[in-house]
């Protein structure tokens, strides 16, 4: 009988490793407790302990001999990283076993020896790994995390951790990986979050994780992969977050008609060009856009209007082209609006007064003609307000600063007239706290200076204080009289 030659071997091995506290196993083949579980890897749940196993854990076999059919029932307890009151079945044990068996097999390709940190991966004891560093289980011993940040890990990705069949999440972050991401990536089923940012990873986005009927997050910041965006990434219903700032993709901005799933996109730190579709706006769950520092064209789209749900949006650093749609004043939620370093045109729009939760408004160097808008008096949140590098040529306003205005940046504009001394020397105004300087130049000074920076400056997420006394910049004025 299979069970009893099982337990003899067991019995053995307890006898030749020291009493450790440590769990014990007796897998049974005949063991047929329902278990929802399936064992990564493993066809037969009832691997057989082999006496090479010397170190087989064996301190916490529970007390009650299992019957001889062993249906029911548990049969180990005091795992190693599991709660010391959870007692394992037969398939229970065997699916452990396997995720331990899995996990040693990258260790080695993943450079282990050289890791940081690798408390627990030389052991050969092949239920041990829920207390191995960075693994993480279920309450029953499925490895179900992989969470290895900054820890020198090197080498690709192997395809064998397509075995860890059950993990929820892998963290690969700030460490050197390299190579394209294994094809046998789309097996791992119940991935939900896949984080490998700042690693080396080339190669292109694989269109197949859209597989993974689970996964919402996947954060590939700094990295060197290449290609497009896979159109599959984001007209997919399940996933929310996409991070790929600071890669090298490239190509067009794909079609985000169906992209109705998606909350966060950041693709800033690429090689994107043409324009950005007018589909965007079909996207009506994005809160966070980042499109900044590529090489989009054409102008912004109208349709951005309709993203009634955005927080935040930043499309610097391109060369885009064209007004500010008006239709941006309809994101009553928007927090941050940066459209810096672009080639844009027009007026500022009085509408981006109707922003009434801006906290950042960012839109120098461009070539905006025209005022600052009085509505922007209005704003009760903003904190920056940056307009520099412009082509802003009305009267500088009068109006007093918004409540909450810490860094302002004004100058380079060729504003045709400055408020009148009683503003200017004004703290609470918004001339004042922008330092907006209507000396006129010492002749043949050069027209080029550093920024002005306001009464109040932000430092370190603080407020900082501190006025610039007017008289003592004796630089170019920023306001051409
Ligand atoms: C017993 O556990 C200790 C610490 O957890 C470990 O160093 C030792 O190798 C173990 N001994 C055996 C026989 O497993
Ligand atoms: C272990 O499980 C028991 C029973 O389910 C529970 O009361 C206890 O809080 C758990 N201990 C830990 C550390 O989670
Ligand atoms: C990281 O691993 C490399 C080998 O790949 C090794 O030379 C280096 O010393 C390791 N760095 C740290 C901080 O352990
Ligand atoms: C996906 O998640 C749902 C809900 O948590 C779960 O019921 C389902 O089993 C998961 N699918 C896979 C393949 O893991
Ligand atoms: C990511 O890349 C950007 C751009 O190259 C760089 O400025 C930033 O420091 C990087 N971040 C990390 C954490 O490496
Ligand atoms: C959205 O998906 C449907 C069906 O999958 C397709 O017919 C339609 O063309 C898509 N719309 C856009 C704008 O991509
Ligand atoms: C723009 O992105 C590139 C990577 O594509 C990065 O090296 C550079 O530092 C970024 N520049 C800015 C101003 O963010
Ligand atoms: C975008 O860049 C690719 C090269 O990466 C080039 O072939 C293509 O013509 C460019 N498209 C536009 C609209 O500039
Ligand atoms: C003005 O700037 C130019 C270029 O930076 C420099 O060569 C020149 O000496 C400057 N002239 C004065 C008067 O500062």
């Amino acid at each position: 009988m299979r069970f009893s030659a099982s337990l003899l071997v067991l019995l053995s091995a307890l006898a030749a490793s020291a009493q450790n506290g440590t769990s014990g196993a007796i897998p049974s083949p005949t063991d047929t407790t329902t278990n929802t579980i399936t064992a990564p890897g493993v066809s037969t749940p009832a691997p057989t302990p082999t006496p090479s196993a010397s170190n087989m854990p064996t301190g916490g076999v529970t007390a009650s001999a299992p019957s001889a059919t062993a249906s029911t029932g548990p049969i180990a307890s005091n795992i190693p990283g599991l709660n010391s009151s959870v007692a394992l079945n037969a398939n229970q044990v065997a699916t452990l076993q396997a995720g331990c068996q899995a996990l040693q097999q990258i260790y080695q390709p993943l450079g282990g020896s050289n890791w940081i940190m690798n408390t627990g991966w030389t052991s050969t004891d092949m239920m041990s790994c829920c207390s191995w560093v960075g693994v993480g289980c279920t309450r029953v011993g499925v490895v179900n995390k992989l969470e290895l940040p900054y820890n020198n890990l090197t080498g690709s990705i192997p395809d064998s951790i397509s075995s860890l069949t059950s993990l929820l999440k892998i963290d690969f972050t700030g460490n050197k990986l390299s190579g394209a991401l294994p094809t046998t990536l789309p097996q791992l089923a119940s991935l939900k979050i896949l984080t490998l940012d700042e690693n080396q990873f080339t190669g292109p986005l694989p269109d197949a994780l859209t597989q993974l009927v689970n996964l919402t997050d996947i954060h590939f910041r700094n990295n060197s992969f290449s290609g497009g965006i896979p159109t599959s990434w984001l007209q997919s219903s399940i996933i929310t977050t996409i991070y790929l700032s600071n890669n090298q993709l490239s190509g067009s901005l794909p079609d985000f008609g169906n992209s109705t799933a998606l909350v966060t996109l950041y693709l800033d730190g690429n090689k994107f060009n043409g324009s950005i579709p007018t589909t965007i706006g079909g996207a009506i769950e994005l809160q966070t856009l980042n499109l900044r520092n590529n090489s989009l064209t054409g102008s912004i789209p109208d349709t951005i209007g309709n993203l009634g749900n955005l927080q935040s949006l930043s499309l610097g650093n391109n060369q885009l082209t064209g007004n500010i749609p008006t239709s941006l004043g309809n994101l009553h939620g928007l927090q941050t609006l940066e459209l810096t370093n672009n080639q844009l045109t027009g007026n500022i729009p009085t509408e981006l007064g109707n922003l009434a939760n801006i906290q950042r408004l960012l839109l120098s160097y461009n070539s905006l003609y025209g005022p600052i808008p009085n509505v922007f008096a209005n704003f009760q949140y903003v904190q920056m307000l940056q307009v520099n590098w412009n082509q802003l040529d009305s009267a500088f306003p009068s109006f007093s600063a918004p409540p909450r205005l810490a860094y302002c940046r004004v100058s380079q504009n060729v504003f045709q007239s400055c408020p009148p001394d009683n503003v200017l020397n004004d703290p609470n105004s918004f001339a004042f706290q922008c330092g907006l300087n209507c000396n006129t130049p010492p002749a043949g000074a050069n027209a080029t200076q550093s920024d002005a920076v306001g009464a109040k400056a932000l430092v370190g997420g603080s407020y900082l204080t501190y006025v610039s006394a007017l008289a003592t910049v004796a630089v170019v004025a920023l306001c051409q009289l």
